[in-house]
């Protein structure tokens, strides 16, 4: 009797340490968006048109996973037709992107093999095992099979033939609508370690005060409060609480904090991403209920003065004239100019556009005349505003020369927005005190001509400028409308080396900040920049007005552009002197410009175009 009560005590001690129970079939995925291999997005609710999605745990090295891609290779083949679509994660701790890479290019892995650094995503997958095959329908986005994807592997055994294929029946189910029979099976595979997979009652912990309002303080609230350009004030706790589940599946998903640069290429001035840490404590602490704790609330006590000038009192403000923005219709670009009031030239360090009412002020070009420059007006000489535009100020010691007597002229894209508004954007002008060492200058490249085919995933197109001149390059725009999907641009180096400057992998129309690099980079005379322009004129892109389309160049968001801005200067001895090496070999080795294919998302049916 005393031996029964010992060894029922034992056994609920033991089931009370084990993990949350594990996400088991018939239970939801939640959405995600991770980088693959390759830099490429990937978001599981994009897959919404595929019969099934398979997810197979990756990890290098693991003799399992090597052994069973072949097979998983076969199934691929076979049901790449029936629209299911296949992808690898790997979440290990020991491996990292380019370790990674090396593994896909050795054993000729070309899955994408998407990279979960924070393990977020394998966390809430419950992963034990690589191998495991975790079958979703994106019909409920439920798991409808976990496990191994035949009876072949044991650990140091094989049999010659599988006699249970247990992925080829979840998928035949599947596609046809029927339950699927097996739906778990224990997986043989690597054990992945996860550290924080079992300390959910740990991350009940987390404290509000002391770690998570801080982050939202330092990563969200500029936006995110009263008369900021987020839509709803991170004011107090309950506001935070209220949208706890919310603030979990933009940061699984990256859409928040809207920063898009693949991390992995070059940095970025004013870069406002969430470090892999911060956005586990902010996930771990919501996955634990999003606990008050003790302490004070940060956000409550914030008295942040927000200025209505982010870089202070500007030296000169030029209003747009008035312009009366219809309730409906369509606006085309206006070309408004504005006196120069000044009676002396001025160079410009910095400039702010605050536009009269962001809700019909789609983007604004801020330019000022060159009387004495011999040839074509580039818009935007001085700055611009689009939506999510961050106000940075010119680089050090370069600026842009105002002359007496030049006017300011601008490019203003109003949108109705159901209401009729009469708009006064403002343009603040901040001067130097004594002539910068550097005039700014700029380059842009467009196509005219762009034409994208209805109903594409990924249509590519190429452009590219060459620099005859050594410059220090500052910053890069790439800019397409609301197809838009993926932007890159890369560094072609006369020595025959190339370099990724920065890529976008999930470009993001309403987010079009300028990308500053930091440090400026010097770029060698007779560099090649292309500009790697992806679209998405598919019904799976939900910002698509119209997949059913061919599409031209155009100014307004349903048409679309291909544009790329460098803001740079001429290279002096002292650039030179200085210049480092072109560029890190690593990346020359890798040169990464293969194509956003991607048999598996069905990205590979537009070859590339380059013009
Ligand atoms: C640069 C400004 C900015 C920053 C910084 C920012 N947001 Fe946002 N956020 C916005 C805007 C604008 C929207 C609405 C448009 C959109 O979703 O792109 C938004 C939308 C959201 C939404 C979705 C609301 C909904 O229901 O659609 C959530 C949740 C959110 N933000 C959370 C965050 C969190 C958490 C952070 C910090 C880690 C953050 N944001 C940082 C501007 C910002």
């Amino acid at each position: 009797m005393k031996l029964l009560i010992y060894v029922l005590a034992l056994t609920s001690l033991l089931l009370s340490s084990l993990p949350a129970l594990a996400l088991e079939p018939g239970e939801r995925v939640d959405n995600f968006q991770l980088l693959d291999q390759n830099g490429e997005s990937h978001e599981l609710y994009y897959l919404s048109d595929m019969a099934a999605v398979v997810v197979m745990v990756h990890g290098n090295g693991c003799p399992i996973v090597r052994n069973v891609l072949p097979t998983l290779k076969e199934i691929q083949t076979k049901y790449e037709p029936q629209d299911v679509a296949f992808l690898l994660l790997n979440a290990n701790l020991q491996d990292d992107r380019d370790s990674i890479h090396q593994e896909a290019s050795e054993f000729l892995i070309d899955f994408p093999i998407m990279v979960d650094e924070t393990q977020l995503i394998a966390e809430s997958l419950d992963v034990v095992r690589t191998a495991e095959v975790f079958v979703v329908d994106p019909k409920t986005w439920k798991l409808v099979y976990r496990g191994p994807v035949d009876d072949r592997l044991a650990y140091g055994a094989q049999k010659p033939k599988a006699s249970k294929h247990y992925l080829a029946d979840a998928l035949d189910a599947v596609i046809t609508d029927e339950p699927v029979k097996v739906a778990q099976v224990e997986a043989m595979g690597c054990l992945v370690n996860l550290p924080e997979q079992d300390r959910r009652t740990v991350h009940a912990q987390i404290s509000y005060s002391e770690q998570v309002a801080p982050i939202l303080i330092d990563r969200c609230v500029t936006c995110h409060r009263k008369g900021g350009i987020g839509p709803w004030a991170m004011a107090r706790y309950e506001m935070v609480q209220g949208f706890a589940p919310m603030i979990r599946e933009v940061i699984r998903t990256k859409r928040m904090p809207p920063w898009h640069p693949d991390p992995h290429y070059g940095k970025f001035v004013d870069q406002r991403g969430i470090a892999n840490d911060d956005a586990k404590i902010l996930v771990h602490w919501i996955e634990a209920g999003a606990p008050r704790g003790n302490g004070p609330d940060p956000l409550e006590a914030l008295d942040t003065e927000w200025g209505e000038w982010t870089l202070g009192t500007p030296d000169l403000i030029v209003e747009v004239p008035a312009f009366d923005v219809p309730a409906t219709g369509v606006v085309d670009y206006m070309y408004p100019v504005a006196e120069n009031p000044l009676d002396h030239d001025v160079w410009v360090r910095a400039i702010e556009i605050l536009p009269g009412d962001r809700a019909v002020v789609h983007h604004v070009l801020a330019s000022v005349e060159e009387p004495d420059r011999g040839r074509r007006r580039i818009p935007g000489n001085l700055g611009g505003y689009s939506p999510g535009k961050n106000a940075v100020p010119y680089p050090d010691n370069t600026g842009v020369l105002v002359r007496k007597g030049a006017n300011f002229w601008f490019q203003m894209h109003y949108t109705p927005s159901g209401k009729a508004v009469t708009d006064v954007t403002r343009i603040g002008l901040y001067f130097y005190d004594a002539p910068p060492k550097h005039a700014l200058d700029m380059e842009v490249i467009y196509d005219t001509s762009l034409a994208i085919p209805a109903n594409v995933k990924a249509y590519h197109e190429q452009l590219d400028h060459v620099f005859e001149q050594d410059i220090m390059l500052y910053s890069l725009l790439p800019h397409a409308h609301l197809r838009g999907r993926a932007a890159r641009f890369t560094a072609h180096y006369p020595d025959g080396s190339q370099e990724i400057l920065l890529s976008v992998p999930k470009y993001d129309f309403n987010w079009q900040p300028l990308y500053a690099l930091d440090p400026p980079k010097f770029i060698p005379a007779g560099t090649r920049v292309v500009l790697d322009m992806v679209w998405d004129n598919s019904a799976q892109n939900p910002a698509n007005p119209d997949p059913g389309k061919m599409v031209f160049w155009g100014d307004q968001t349903w048409e679309e552009m291909n544009v790329g801005w460098f803001r740079y200067r001429l290279a002096d001895d002292e650039d030179r002197r200085d210049a480092p090496a072109q560029a890190p070999s690593e990346q020359s080795a890798q040169s990464d410009t293969r194509e956003y294919t991607s048999a598996a998302t069905g990205l590979s049916e537009m070859p590339a175009n380059a013009h």
